[in-house]
């Protein structure tokens, strides 16, 4: 009797048991903070997560593994989680349906040695600060109406490069430097008043862009941030630093006393300094503007404005000479528009729909900043079904959707004509293309730059034929990329010009 009495509280006791066990283990797999969707990821290795499946040209590592682990991927670069983004759709949620809580961007420590903490518009935390940044800017910059005010400044440099392409006519000539000068000297007389067209500026920016699109270590494995000592990125990264902050010392420091001076500049002589140092005087806004805050804003303008708005043109002008039928089909576009006069000009820009075709094609097909410009969660995302915690990176492969097959026909084909009869634009409500980003953080120099592209290819290609140097054929002309924030032609534009007319 007893010992049946033992066997049944013991077969009591262990079932009891197993209903604990059970209870425990099924609260462990359906409690809420369990109970996570994270997005499929590769394999990672100890220490350094994905970085090895970066490669050279992260862009196109990426989507390659994102035909493997779909739209939305976790990385780990490092130690840090990054949500990659492969698809219009995963790009429509994060830039526009979740838009808020995706708006900032990551610390990321050369922007900060560069941009004095990164006080500039792109790369300051979404908040006040930031806001109050881009407003100024857009408001004394970047808005339609004072883009449209610096058109003579624009047709003027436009001039000067064509005269100067026409003095090299018959000679091998670099066009990329002719590229590279147009759009500087543009930028630095709206923002500083006069172009500084010496070898000396034009090495400090290329400096700035080299060390700012370098991969650091510390920034995704902390413990091995030895290495950007080691290898001399952070020295490289401060003396840059040091050298731009001279010359923009130098340049902030004539304004003033020209301001102080007996010939004050009239108000439509005023560029993006003066009305800076206006807004600091008067502090309407009700905004203290620092000085270190007016160098970030001139400084962000020419790192964002210059590279991207020169290597969209250089990619452009090579797919034109690689594709004999479409630069055709753009000089007769434009010679007819023109009807004879010496020079294109901002009005006829307006009717030519081929020329904006074809830019479209290009930044579909070489998208400048093919990742975008990293953004970060401030909190926790229910995104395609999938959990993504704050805190976590997020870049947008801005690139691999512009080739998505499932959205455009034959992806890798430079075609123009698809562009025609067609609404998709590139200003961040289609997300199909994507090359200035979208929402809160998308690119609000978008009039400035497509101005000076499509005035600059038009009256390109209007003036000249041009033509590799040593009878090779436009076909193979060498379109590898560099590997950087901007990605541009990896060997420069060496063309020979010969005049149309
Ligand atoms: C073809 C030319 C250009 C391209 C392809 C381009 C592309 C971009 C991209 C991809 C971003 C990041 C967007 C995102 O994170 O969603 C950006 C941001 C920005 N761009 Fe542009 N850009 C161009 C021209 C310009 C010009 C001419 C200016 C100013 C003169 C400018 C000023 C800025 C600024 C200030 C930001 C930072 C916005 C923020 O973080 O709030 N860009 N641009």
């Amino acid at each position: 009797m007893f010992s049946f009495l033992g066997t049944y509280s013991l077969f009591f006791l262990i079932s009891f048991m197993f209903l604990v066990l059970f209870l425990w283990i099924k609260q462990i797999l359906f409690h809420p903070m369990t109970k996570k969707n994270i997005p499929p990821s590769p394999r990672k290795l100890p220490i350094i997560g994905n970085l090895h499946q970066l490669g050279s040209s992260p862009h196109r590592s990426l989507q390659t593994l994102s035909q493997k682990h779909g739209p939305l991927m976790l990385m780990h670069l490092g130690s840090v989680p990054v949500l990659v983004a492969s698809s219009a759709e995963a790009a429509r949620e994060i830039m526009k349906t979740h838009d808020l809580a995706f708006a900032s961007r990551p610390k990321m420590s050369i922007p900060d040695t560069l941009l004095y903490g990164s006080k500039d518009i792109t790369f300051s935390p979404y908040g006040e600060y930031w806001r109050q940044v881009k407003s100024i800017a857009v408001v004394h910059l970047l808005n339609t109406t004072q883009v449209q005010s610096f058109r003579q400044i624009r047709e003027k440099e436009m001039a000067l490069t064509i005269s100067k392409i026409e003095n090299c006519c018959g000679l091998v000539i670099d066009l990329s430097e002719f590229l590279v000068g147009l759009t500087n000297n543009i930028i630095c007389t709206v923002a500083l008043g006069r172009t500084y067209s010496g070898i000396k500026f034009k090495d400090l920016l290329d400096r700035f862009m080299n060390v700012l699109g370098v991969f650091s270590f510390g920034n995704y494995i902390p413990r091995l941030s030895w290495i950007d000592r080691l290898s001399g990125l952070e020295d490289q990264a401060r003396k840059v630093a040091e050298d731009f902050d001279e010359f923009l010392e130098g340049v902030v420091e004539e304004h003033i006393s020209k301001k102080r001076g007996v010939h004050a500049k009239s108000d439509e002589d005023q560029d993006l300094v003066d009305i800076l140092l206006d807004v600091q005087k008067d502090n309407l806004t009700g905004f203290s503007l620092q000085r270190d805050t007016i160098k970030a804003i001139i400084l962000d303008i020419f790192a964002a404005g210059t590279d991207t708005t020169f290597t969209s043109l250089e990619w452009a002008i090579s797919e034109l000479i690689r594709h004999p039928r479409v630069m055709k089909k753009l000089q007769h576009e434009v010679t007819e528009i023109a009807q004879g006069k010496s020079m294109i000009d901002e009005k006829d820009l307006e009717k030519m729909h081929f020329l904006k075709a074809t830019i479209k094609e290009t930044l579909r097909l070489h998208t400048p900043i093919p990742l975008l410009i990293p953004r970060e969660s401030t909190q926790d995302v229910k995104l395609m079904g999938y959990d993504i915690p704050t805190g976590t990176q997020v870049l947008i492969n801005a690139s691999a959707i512009g080739r998505d097959p499932t959205l455009w026909d034959e992806p890798d084909i430079f075609r123009p004509e698809r562009f025609l009869n067609n609404t998709i634009d590139y200003k961040g409500f289609h997300f199909e293309l994507l090359p200035f980003g979208a929402g809160r953080r998308g690119c609000p120099g978008i009039q400035f730059g497509m101005i000076v592209n499509e005035l600059a290819l038009a009256n390109v290609v209007y003036k000249f034929n041009l033509a590799l140097p040593n009878g090779v054929k436009g076909k193979d002309l060498d379109m590898s990329e560099t590997s950087g924030i901007t990605v541009h032609k990896k060997s420069p534009l060496i063309v020979m010009a010969t005049p149309r007319f």
